[in-house]
């Protein structure tokens, strides 16, 4: 496995391993591994020839009074699962590498209204920085496949429409979700959870799972009263929820029933932690 700190070293251990017809897969991550990340990892060596993992944890996705500073850095950690999974070539650049001139200084790419709904909205700012990072490593690293998970399902649109408006030559994919075994979607901020946030954690998924089959059962129903109630369970359990949406998967405009295609997205916190999950409300 490369370990190339720089882009330059990228450079060179990609030269070495790419022959002529050879194929690139990109898996993008801010380290901190868990079976989440590495399922992404697997799937994207069974699509291509090589395997690429970044690791870099992007100052331009955090706002000033975020955790970019507490975010968890365990890379001797990572880079034994990641010789375990059979990663080719672990990218982990500097700050300075990516942003020459400071993150505030660059150029950045927004997506519009995908990028400005939900995580978009209570984070400003956050989704340019996800577009930037993720455009730097597509033309730093120039992969057939990149993959995305869909924990983070605004995320994956998003991508997905940047690499469409400007024609990048990248097959964006996406990774189900993994989860612990109540539920909860792994997640390198669940560690800031205390015990007692760790055992309430899960009703998130199980609110997001009970609205979804109740959609799904009657998708022409007003859906307005099942969000109502999904919030309340949350709020009476101790969450502050952020939003709880039904929202269109093409758009991210709201949806008022489940008759298009459609996914429940919520966030909400723990004390100081935020959790953000989604569920697709799929045909019965
Ligand atoms: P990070 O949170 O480290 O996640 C890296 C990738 O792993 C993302 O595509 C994310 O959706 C996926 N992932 C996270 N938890 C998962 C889970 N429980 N199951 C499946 N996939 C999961 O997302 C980011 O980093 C950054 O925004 C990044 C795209 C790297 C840009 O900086």
């Amino acid at each position: 496995m490369i370990i190339a700190a720089d882009s330059q070293a990228l450079s060179e251990g990609l030269q070495a391993l790419r022959a002529q017809n050879t194929t690139v897969g990109l898996v993008p991550t801010m380290g901190n591994l868990h079976q989440g990340h590495l399922s992404l990892i697997q799937q994207a060596s069974n699509a291509t020839d090589i395997v690429v993992v970044s690791i870099f944890i992007n100052p331009m996705q955090f706002a000033a009074h975020e955790d970019l500073d507490t975010y968890p850095r365990t890379l001797e950690a990572d880079l034994s699962a990641l010789r375990n999974v059979g990663a080719d070539i672990v990218f982990t650049p500097s700050s300075s590498d990516i942003y020459p001139h400071g993150s505030n200084n660059e150029t950045a790419i927004h997506v519009p209204l995908l990028g400005d709904a939900l995580c978009g909205k209570d984070r400003p700012g956050h989704f340019d920085g996800v577009c930037t990072v993720v455009y730097k490593l597509f033309q730093l690293v120039k992969p057939d496949v990149a993959i995305f998970g869909e924990k983070d399902l605004q995320q994956l649109l998003i991508i997905k429409k940047m690499t469409r408006d400007l024609k990048l030559p990248v097959d964006v994919q996406s990774g189900a979700t993994k989860r612990a075994q109540d539920g909860l979607a792994l997640s390198s901020r669940n560690q800031y959870l205390s015990e007692n946030e760790r055992a309430l954690a899960p009703l998130l998924w199980q609110t997001l799972q009970h609205s979804a089959e109740i959609l799904a059962a009657s998708p022409a129903n007003d859906a307005r009263p099942i969000l109502i109630a999904a919030r309340k369970t949350l709020e009476q359990a101790g969450f502050s929820v952020d939003y709880l949406d039904l929202r269109a998967i093409s758009t991210l405009s709201a949806a008022h029933d489940a008759t298009q295609d459609c996914a429940l997205f919520a966030a909400a916190r723990l004390g100081q932690t935020r959790l953000i999950d989604n569920i697709q409300i799929l045909d019965t």
